[in-house]
């Protein structure tokens, strides 16, 4: 094992890009590249400060940042190592899922490539935490009177993930269990909207936010995006909920800048509307800070959403409500009305996930998973990839003309692929492809996207 790295690093002073951006930048593409292997440990924060000339701050928020990332990996003080690349991901090849039967979409044969979004890898999470999970939670006695909030230790563990991963301002008081986004979306729609108020999505959007909407009897508004995601001027004065994906727009894949969301909130307080934060996929981010979430800079008009969907798996069925706490009261009261509930076992396995760090190591190793298989599809179709910062999908534009024949022949050869097109209520007013690559493997987002490259006609561009 080397103890320094053989990487020629420099810094920029002129660039205008920060020092820690380029040497976090330089450092994950020899791991990407292999001019660094796992296992390789990387020079102190001091040594390397002094051979760059930089101050130590540099290298130690660089080092950070490629932490969370999951590219590198710390043992107990002995050093910063690249992280193991030894995944099980890559073995179990190919257990996508795929055709729609009544919405409900199911495992794709051998061979077949399915780059839908919508799906994570449910194939890498420790089977060993997992058990030590349920047995946890196999301890736990029924409970005949079930806490709307949710179980009060778990409120507690998720203020914290959410305090220290998306560095919201939370205590347990303002959190209440869910079993995912759309049941939270739900209860607020059940609390705030009602025949006669008017609920807006982002055009286009999440579908099932619309058909949520519209089952609890509200008119539903479509709000366009653009690439960066919502545009605020065109938000209309009366709308009573704004449903919203800021940090990775769905499915144009957009982060809103700080000024947007400022704006945003600045016209949530003049109309009074309740802001519906969706964080589905915020805890998988690729080569950008952090921005923070809209329920921080006013947690007086933010619902935030979260949910275990993205990050372990749909099946598990738990996420999280954050709200003021008037509102809050207003939810639990008409869950219990609603008999709604979070199961009580699921509660304390997912508690012990916590309690344990076993969620944070998996969430690092996927993040370093996804961060490859992503790269995987810049790399074959860069120049039509949009909204690619964050989360488990991108958006690879085209024209209108284009997509058809495209999803079409593309499934001929075995590529299962989405468009923008049904993602709109109204006419469609962006073009190209939803590119998922939760479910499908690194080789098989290859074989996808050099498919979809070959298909992609030249004027296409
Ligand atoms: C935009 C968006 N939000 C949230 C979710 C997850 O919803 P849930 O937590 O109900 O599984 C999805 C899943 O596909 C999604 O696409």
């Amino acid at each position: 094992m080397r103890s320094t790295i053989d990487v020629p690093l420099t810094v920029d002073r002129e660039s205008g890009v920060p020092l820690a951006v380029q040497v976090a930048a330089q450092l994950r593409e020899a791991m990407r590249t292999g001019g660094l292997r796992a296992g390789e440990r990387l020079p102190s924060t001091r040594g390397l400060a002094t051979l760059l000339g930089v101050s130590r701050t540099v290298v130690t928020d660089a080092y950070q940042q490629l932490y969370a990332e999951g590219w590198l990996d710390g043992r107990h003080g002995s050093g910063t190592y690249v992280a193991d690349e030894a995944l099980p991901y890559e073995k179990a090849e190919g257990r996508a899922v795929h055709a729609n039967r009544g919405g409900h979409r199911e495992e794709a044969p051998p061979g077949v490539v399915d780059l839908r979004p919508g799906r994570p890898w449910v194939l890498g999470y420790d089977t060993a935490a997992w058990r030590r999970a349920w047995r946890s939670a196999g301890e736990l006695p029924l409970n005949a009177f079930p806490d709307p909030y949710g179980h009060p230790e778990l409120r507690e563990l998720l203020a914290e993930h959410l305090r220290r991963a998306r560095a919201v301002p939370v205590g347990a008081g303002n959190v209440m269990v869910t079993r995912g986004t759309g049941n939270g979306l739900d209860l607020i729609a059940a609390t705030l909207l009602g025949p006669g108020t008017r609920a807006g999505v982002e055009e286009p959007g999440w579908r099932a936010a619309r058909r949520i909407f519209a089952s609890r009897g509200a008119e539903v508004v479509p709000c366009p995006v653009d690439e960066q995601g919502v545009i605020v001027e065109a938000l209309p004065d009366d709308l009573r909920v704004l449903y919203t994906t800021p940090a990775h727009q769905f499915p144009v894949g957009g982060r809103l800048p700080i000024p947007r969301r400022e704006k945003l909130l600045a016209w949530a307080r003049r109309t009074g509307a309740i802001v519906v934060e969706d964080d589905y996929d915020a805890e998988f981010r690729y080569d950008v800070a952090p921005l923070p979430a809209l329920y921080g800079l006013d947690p007086g008009r933010v619902v935030l959403l979260g949910t275990l969907s993205k990050s372990l798996g749909p099946d598990v069925g738990l996420g999280w409500l954050v709200a003021p706490a008037g509102l809050l009261d207003a939810v639990a009261e008409r869950r219990v009305r609603l008999a709604d509930r979070t199961s009580g076992p699921v509660q304390r396995a997912v508690a012990t996930l916590l309690e344990r760090g076993d969620l944070d190591r998996h969430l690092r190793r996927m993040r370093l998973e996804y961060a490859r298989r992503r790269a995987a599809i810049v790399e074959a179709l860069g120049p039509y990839v949009r909204g690619d910062t964050a989360g488990l999908h991108v958006m690879v534009a085209l024209p209108a003309a284009v997509v058809p024949g495209l999803v079409r022949r593309a499934g001929e050869r075995g590529v299962l692929l989405d468009t923008t097109e049904p993602h709109h209520h109204g006419p469609p007013r962006v073009h190209g492809l939803v590119l998922g690559y939760g479910s499908a493997s690194r080789a098989d987002v290859r074989r996808g996207c050099a498919v979809i490259r070959e298909l992609i006609p030249p004027e296409g561009a």
